[in-house]
């Protein structure tokens, strides 16, 4: 199985039959679900049925991601600036995670998969954060690919709230000015208890990342494309895998 998976995946070398991994996959995989709305509009469609449409991709990359080794997938679903949008399209946003849930919660829990949430829970309708706070509870002793969801999340946000705290623990004397590195940083942030993002994809052709884990994505590599999300396929989601092997990341150094 695992094999015709990586045949299947182009031209990548095999794995020798003892080795527990595959080579060089990312270990995080961070993608901007982009484009639900233009994907609807050019089929004469009304938004939501772009955004409905988009949660089976949701589904499709979760489990093709977890079939090939990816240990963390981050999916940007609402940000803190989508409450600019009309009320309609925000009301229908806040139920996809219960109906998304719903209908895959069995089949997450029979592949492993451990749901988690990133993100700002108090603006939530409370029937968004039920749904989403039970699949986390449920799912907390899953030890497979942990599927991580950008809701309410803004990376400006998430930063600031880092240096406030950060801020008051200086005032209180209980952190010195020259602690605060790297690391503290990152044990403030959402992201606190996982890697980097290694790979970021954005899908629907902008070239730009919508205030989205603008700290962890430092040093990730980047892939575009112009498929919508509600059309990204598996082998689109290897193709940007394979891309990714073949990069050298160099970090600064040589
Ligand atoms: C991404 O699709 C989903 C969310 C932002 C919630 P969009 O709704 O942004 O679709 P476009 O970009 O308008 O096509
Ligand atoms: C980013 O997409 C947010 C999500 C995918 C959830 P947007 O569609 O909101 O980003 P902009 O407005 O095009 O930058
Ligand atoms: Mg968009």
């Amino acid at each position: 199985m695992i094999k015709r998976l990586w045949a299947k995946l182009g031209k990548a070398t095999l794995p020798s039959a003892d080795s527990e991994a595959f080579d060089n996959v990312p270990r995080h995989v961070a993608i901007i679900m982009d484009g639900n709305g233009r994907w609807a509009k050019n089929r004469g469609l009304p938004r939501m049925a772009g955004h409905h449409s988009g949660m089976k991709t949701v589904k499709r990359i979760t489990m093709a991601a977890e079939r090939i080794g990816v240990k963390y997938l981050t999916l940007y679903a609402f940000s803190t600036e989508n409450w600019k949008r009309p009320r309609a399209e925000v009301d229908f946003l806040m139920k996809l995670p219960e109906q998304f849930l719903e209908v895959e919660l069995k089949d997450l829990m029979a592949n492993n998969v451990q749901v988690r949430m990133m993100g700002y829970r108090e603006d939530l309708p409370p029937h968004t954060l039920k749904a989403v706070e039970e699949a986390i509870e449920r799912t907390a002793k899953n030890t497979g690919l942990v599927l991580n969801f950008a809701l309410n999340y803004g990376s400006r946000k998430e930063m600031l709230e880092a240096i406030k705290e950060i801020a008051i623990d200086v005032k209180r004397g209980e952190l010195a000015p020259e602690a605060i590195d790297d690391r503290l940083m990152h044990s403030r942030l959402l992201t606190s208890d996982i890697p980097d993002p290694d790979l970021l994809i954005r899908t629907s052709g902008e070239l730009r990342l919508s205030n989205f884990m603008l700290w962890q994505l430092a040093y990730s590599e980047l892939w575009f494309t112009d498929v919508y999300w509600p059309e990204f396929t598996e082998e689109h989601f290897h193709e940007a895998i394979q891309e990714y092997r073949r990069r050298a990341r160099r970090y600064g150094g040589l």
